[in-house]
Parts: structure tokens; sequence; C-alpha cells
């Protein structure tokens, strides 16, 4: 049996992980926007990275230094310019755009910070639909969405629509839509962005609840100390580059 190998069992999809490699390595990655034109941006000059499985690490830097174009190149969002993102030993400059797109799907979950749900959605229709759209059946994605939003504490707001839910709520679902697919890799865009001090110290709490039951690797990108002290580690990024990384714990808990 070898690593990244697709047991079926009982037509339950097992992925076969050796534990010892890094989910995410980065080699010598970057990003020019507007490409050899005169109003090109050299995003990203040369990252390096390796983030082993179940780690919680976070990015801070100052505006403009290529966070949010870091995550998007590793959630393949966008193009990069050069070097190696390999995602559960796969080199995904390997990918064709089909491959890659069920790639992103099935190892990736996205949070941001202006939360991104469907307003026209309940909270379990905006979770199911990851599930529908890999072709689940409706039923068992339904149970499925249902049982994560309880999971989540939000058992008592599966019919409502976002806009009838508080912030913190609103974030919890986009958090279900994150992670009904079961990614290896969460991202984080300033997923606490919008959220006073005590909700985000709850959607902080609920990350590393998942992270250490699920062993799934949080990348966050945040501006908050706290926040990012929440994490193993945080890697500061200056100018395109990452300029140092400051390993924790950084509280006792
Ligand atoms: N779509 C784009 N087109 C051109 N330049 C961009 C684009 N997105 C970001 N940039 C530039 O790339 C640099 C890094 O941006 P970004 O990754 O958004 O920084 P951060 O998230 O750290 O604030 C900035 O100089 C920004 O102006
Ligand atoms: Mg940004």
């Amino acid at each position: 049996m070898s690593h990244g190998e697709l047991l079926i069992i009982d037509g339950i999809r097992f992925q076969v992980y050796d534990e010892t490699l890094p989910i995410l390595k980065i080699q010598g990655l970057h990003k020019r926007y507007n490409e050899g034109k005169s109003n090109e941006v050299h995003a990203l000059r040369g990252i390096d990275l390796e983030v082993k499985r179940g780690d919680m690490m976070a990015i801070m830097g100052p505006s403009g230094c290529g966070k949010t174009t870091l995550l998007n190149m590793i959630g393949h969002l966008d193009h990069n310019s050069g070097g190696e993102i390999i995602i559960n030993n796969i080199d995904t400059n390997q990918l064709s755009d089909d491959e890659m797109t069920a790639f992103r799907r099935d190892n990736i979950g996205f949070i941001f910070q202006l939360f991104n749900l469907f307003s026209f959605l309940t909270a379990v229709e905006n979770v199911e639909t990851p599930l529908l759209l890999k072709g689940l059946n409706s039923a068992v994605a339904r149970e499925q969405a249902k049982m994560l939003l309880r999971d989540l504490g939000m058992g008592d707001r599966l019919y409502h629509d976002p806009l009838e839910l508080s912030g913190g709520q609103q974030q919890r679902v986009a958090v279900a839509r994150a992670l009904i697919n079961e990614p290896a890799i969460i991202l984080g865009d300033e997923p606490t962005g919008d959220l006073d001090s005590t909700t985000s110290a709850e959607v902080m709490t609920m990350f590393r609840r998942i992270n250490q039951i699920n062993n799934q690797t949080f990348v966050l990108v945040t501006h908050n100390r706290w926040i990012a002290e929440k994490c193993d580690y945080i890697v500061h990024m200056i100018d395109g580059k990452i300029s140092s990384v400051e390993y924790g714990p950084f509280t006792e808990e």
C-alpha cells in the first residue's frame, strides 16, 4: 500500500497517507502579476516552506507583503510564475486543469474573512453544496451537513438564511462548508477579521479542536498577534519573502 493510494471499503473512500511526509512543501515559489508588462508586480520572490500534517501555521506581515497571494498559490486559485508546490506528495505543477479542480475540491478548504456564504441558501444548504457538487446523493449530503453543523454548535440554526445569523454564526457555517469534504489543508485569509474578540477566540478554539481531532492542517493569515499565537508557529513575511519563523508554544494552556 503506498502513499496517496485510494482504498475503497464498503463504498467508503479512504486515502492512504504516510504521516511522516510533509502535507505541504513549497520550493522557490514566485508570483508575478501582469508579467512582462510595465505594471508588473513581483509579489512572491522565492518562498520555501514545509508544513507537517496537523500543523497550525500563522502568516503575518505588513499589508501588501504577499500573504493573500501565497494563500491563493497554495489553494491554486491562481497560477504561479515559477517554483514547486507539493501537496500530499503530489507535485501540483503536473496536474491538468481538470485534475487540479478535483484535487483542490478533495484536499483544500477555504475560509475567507467575509464568509462568502450564498445568501439565497440556508445554513445547511450552504454546507451541503460541496458534497452535491461532488455528486453525492442529496439525502446523504443533507445528513452529513446537519451532523457537522450540529457538531459546530449550529444545530438550532440549520434552516436560517445567512443574514439571519450573527457574524460568528455565519463564520461557523463557512467553517462547516470548508470542512465538509474533510480537506487535509484548511486555508484562512483573516478568518476572524470581521469578528469581535470573544467570537474570534471561539473560532480559534474551534479550529484547534478540529485540528486535534482530525489532524487537519491550518494555514491562517492574520494581522492579529493574539490569533497568531494560538497557532504552533508564525511565519513572518516582508516584501514577498519569508523573513523569519517563530516557534511556539506561545501560551500556556
Ligand atoms: N490581481 C493583482 N494584480 C496585480 N497586483 C496584485 C494583484 N493582487 C495583489 N497584487 C499586488 O501584489 C502584492 C501582494 O499583495 P497581497 O498578496 O494581496 O498582499 P497582502 O495579502 O499581504 O496584503 C501587492 O503589491 C499587491 O498590490
Ligand atoms: Mg491580504
